[in-house]
């Protein structure tokens, strides 16, 4: 197969926004809990902290982190998770039908995510809770003293407000499944009361409106324009969730699902725009894509859990999928396509962060490793800089049953004018053939070096694990040559590609 690619560093999508590379740390399963937190582990420092996880987190290179749900923060009341330890409460958490024990919380997190190297983004509990909780733990966490909330925190060994710049209004209010979720109606105006409440606290906060829970919702895109309605005044973004996984042995389909997230953001900008022109707003709202991965849900969904009165288990091992070169591949088009939205995608987040759905896996008490997904995202998170660019790309295709043509390679670029470095991120989708890319990259290359980096397997299911950390790993591509400005590259069947030029 073929694909051609013409790139000009004159042709700009947008800037490469840092907060694009954030990403999700829930109370859920062992995500806090063994995950990023762990007393008594060989590596926790003196909070408790797993300081491998905090290694391969920094490695991994995460802006903005979302806290603390997800469906968890839909039941939470923020304010047992402060305050001394042993006076915590201990809490079952509907969401997860776990034990929730409370040890960490708001402050906690700000300070691991302040040794990540990460910005805090906080989610309010729209479920159970109001304009007032919301209020509460807004006073708490960002005003300096002198009130009781905040003196509460400096009390409790935090003198600096945390400073949160980013909250999101609740979490898919929009899907039956989530604690007191509403019609599109009521949460509109519940997140515009809690936003002009927030904003009357500090007008510079930015705010995420829910939208959807995912692009096949029926209610998805009528659900934005009423609440967007409602809230259009007072957030800066709505966001954006999507999960993919393969189905019913159609790798093709699976493989093309960036296709489907193109088309979700493409719908979701015309839907915001609808509601600008609608309005005669001259502002425009942009999108946090604050939860998006490859999750095999159907999966979890019919496995055996326990769903009775007396079973509540402490940080159980949930939504522990083992990630493939396939999904790796599906990731990093996931990845690709954020980037090329870059003009409106201005923040997003990979969900999750440690052990569920996660990049980074534990063991409790032991090791701690990889998954195929780190690889796309710590690459693209260190060498996307400066500008995205709009390529011009034509490519072979493929029939898939799902999303019908696509192209089989997909690709994106950034080019930083300061260092004049540039990097190419692309995709072979095809299950059967490898691909030959000649990119015409003219001055772009000129003295610089190029090089590049596959991720790919014979077995496209091949993953890391406990026993084999390192498995799958990504390789010097050497099937690479520049001549003239036109560089030409082999991109194998089935795989992720780094390009670096500097
Ligand atoms: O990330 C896992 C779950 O997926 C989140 O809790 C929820 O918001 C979404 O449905």
């Amino acid at each position: 197969a073929h694909a051609h690619i013409d790139l000009d560093p004159r042709f700009t999508i947008g800037p490469v926004q840092r907060r694009l590379f954030g990403s999700f740390v829930e109370h859920l399963g062992r995500c806090v809990y063994t995950g990023i937190y762990e007393p008594g582990h060989p590596t926790a420092d003196e909070d408790g902290f797993r300081g491998d996880v905090l290694e391969l987190v920094k490695e991994l290179g995460v802006s903005a982190i979302r806290y603390p749900g997800g469906n968890f923060v839909s039941g939470y009341r923020w304010e047992d998770g402060v305050g001394p330890k042993e006076e915590r409460p201990r809490r079952v958490d509907l969401a997860w039908h776990s034990l929730e024990t409370n040890e960490f919380g708001l402050d906690e997190f700000a300070r691991w995510a302040d040794k990540a190297g990460s910005e805090v983004m906080y989610a309010v509990n729209l479920g159970t809770r109001g304009v007032q909780e919301a209020l509460d733990v807004l006073e708490y966490s960002n005003i300096k003293e002198g009130t009781t909330l905040s003196d509460q925190r400096v009390a409790n060994g935090a003198p600096e407000p945390h400073n949160i710049r980013m909250w999101c209004l609740g979490n898919e209010m929009d899907g039956p499944w989530q604690l007191g979720h509403v019609s599109a109606d009521d949460y509109g105006k519940i997140a515009a009361k809690t936003a002009s409440a927030m904003r009357q606290m500090d007008p510079t906060l930015e705010l995420v409106a829910c939208g959807s829970s995912k692009p096949i919702m029926p209610t998805f895109a009528e659900w934005e324009r009423v609440v967007l309605h409602h809230t259009y005044q007072h957030v800066d973004y709505i966001s954006a969730h999507a999960y993919y996984e393969e189905l019913d042995g159609d790798l093709d389909s699976f493989l093309a699902s960036g296709a489907n997230m193109d088309e979700f953001i493409e719908s979701l900008v015309a839907t915001i725009d609808h509601v600008k022109a609608a309005l005669k707003s001259d502002k425009t709202i942009n999108i946090s894509f604050d939860e998006w991965n490859v999750w095999y849900n159907k999966r979890w969904h019919t496995e055996d859990k326990p769903r009775n009165a007396t079973d509540w288990h402490y940080a159980p091992r949930l939504l522990e999928d083992q990630y493939s070169v396939a999904d790796a591949v599906v990731f990093g088009s996931l990845l690709i396509s954020l980037l090329k939205h870059a003009d409106r995608v201005t923040s997003a987040s990979l969900a999750q962060l440690v052990n569920v759905i996660a990049p980074i896996m534990t063991e409790p008490g032991g090791a701690a490793w990889r998954q195929t997904i780190f690889y796309p995202f710590a690459e693209a998170s260190r060498l996307a800089t400066g500008e995205v660019l709009r390529l011009n790309l034509s490519s072979d295709t493929y029939e898939t049953e799902k999303y019908g043509t696509v192209n089989r390679v997909d690709a994106i670029a950034t080019h930083d004018a300061e260092t004049g470095a540039a990097a190419v991120f692309l995709v072979n989708r095809g299950a059967d053939e490898s691909a030959t890319v000649t990119i015409d990259l003219g001055a772009l290359v000129d003295g610089k070096s190029v090089t590049a980096t596959t991720l790919t397997d014979d077995d496209v299911y091949a993953s890391n694990s406990l026993e084999a950390p390192e498995r799958v790993v990504p390789r010097a591509n050497e099937e690479l040559t520049v001549e003239d400005g036109r560089l030409t590259i082999t991109l194998p069947a089935v795989s992720w590609t780094t390009l670096t030029i500097s």
